[in-house]
């Protein structure tokens, strides 16, 4: 009986070897190991031997039920083990591939917009998203634009009915709120989307981007309004740009400037973008007038700053060569992809 034992155990093993899925080994398990499994089945038979024999077959028969169950157990596992290696490498994605569906982009006007931000940021400026709909008030009578300005006109201002009757036409319309919300000094970078009744070609459209910054505080000057140009503009282009001063109109700054730089592109050479003169105009500027000051609640004896305000639209036209504005209210992917 040993001896058949034995040779199940030796059978047993050998068979083991040859099985390679889970559900034919738990057959055989069954076949072995079951209720009337052929072990199980000798192991019955122990009963009818003298109690000696019991003790030396029962014991090898013990020892041999141990080592089949563990070999399957083992063979389990290896099975297991087999099947998880051969999905890793079925199934591997390959990360080098490019993805086919599509993402989007940021638009290149959000990409300037925080270039700007991030320089001022980092001079100590809090930002204020302008406002879209506005007052007649905060557009135009706090900043000092007489009643009788042109740009009240159907012909620029967009009119509403109600309380915010304006769509805003410049982001100076947040001057006068800032200034009654802050504490001095004032640091503040406003850029926001602005709405002109206007006739849309390459050069205008009725909806554009703005940025303003306004400081205000104690010996505010010229200097200053120069230093914040300068490095603005030389962080955009990423090298250092010259500004230089023109007088200027604008009913909310005493003197007024008009801005322009030293072209990025040849240097102050001459070339197409700058149309062969050298310098880049495109921004705006003064000194806050007093009565922009008084109306915002603080002393024009005591307090000064400076107001500044850019088309973001012209200064993305410069920075990628784009030659048309409407591209920008376009949804046009071909145009969105290339940022
Ligand atoms: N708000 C003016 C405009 O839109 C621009 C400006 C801003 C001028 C700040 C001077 C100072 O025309």
């Amino acid at each position: 009986m040993i001896q058949q034992i034995q040779t199940l155990q030796v059978e047993v093993l050998a068979h083991l070897q040859t099985i390679t899925n889970e559900s034919a080994l738990i057959e055989y398990r069954n076949q072995i190991l079951g209720k009337s499994g052929e072990l199980t089945t000798i192991l019955k038979w122990l009963k009818d031997l003298t109690p000696e024999e019991r003790w030396t077959v029962g014991k090898s028969a013990n020892e041999t039920r141990d080592i089949i169950t563990d070999a399957f157990e083992a063979e389990r596992t290896r099975i297991k083990k087999d099947l998880i290696a051969q999905r890793l490498s079925s199934e591997q994605e390959d990360m080098t591939v490019p993805l086919l569906r599509e993402h989007g982009s940021l638009h290149p006007i959000t990409l300037v917009q925080r270039e700007v931000e991030d320089t001022f940021v980092r001079m100590g400026f809090d930002i204020y998203d302008a406002m879209e709909m506005t007052s007649e008030y905060l557009n135009f009578d706090a900043v000092n634009v007489p009643k009788t300005h042109p740009a009240r006109d159907m012909q620029d201002t967009f009119w509403l009915e109600g309380k915010w009757n304006v769509l805003a036409t410049q982001t100076s319309c947040m001057q006068n709120l800032i200034m009654r919300n802050k504490n001095t000094p004032i640091r503040a970078i406003i850029p926001g989307r602005v709405f002109r009744n206007e006739d849309v070609d390459a050069t205008h459209d009725n909806t554009f981007y703005q940025v303003e910054w306004i400081v205000v505080d104690k010996w505010i000057g010229v200097s200053h309004l120069k230093f914040t140009i300068e490095t603005m503009l030389s962080d955009i282009f990423g090298k250092k740009v010259d500004i230089r001063m023109r007088p200027g109109y604008f009913p909310f700054v005493e003197p007024g400037v008009e801005v322009d730089f030293s072209c990025p592109f040849c240097d102050g050479v001459g070339c197409k973008i700058c149309k062969g003169s050298g310098w880049i105009e495109f921004m705006w500027a003064g000194l806050i007038h007093p009565n922009v000051i008084r109306e915002g609640g603080l002393d024009p004896d005591i307090y000064s700053g400076f107001a500044f305000g850019f088309g973001l639209n012209r200064l993305v036209m410069i920075r990628y060569g784009i030659p048309d504005m409407r591209y920008f209210m376009s949804p046009d992917v071909r145009f969105l992809k290339q940022f």
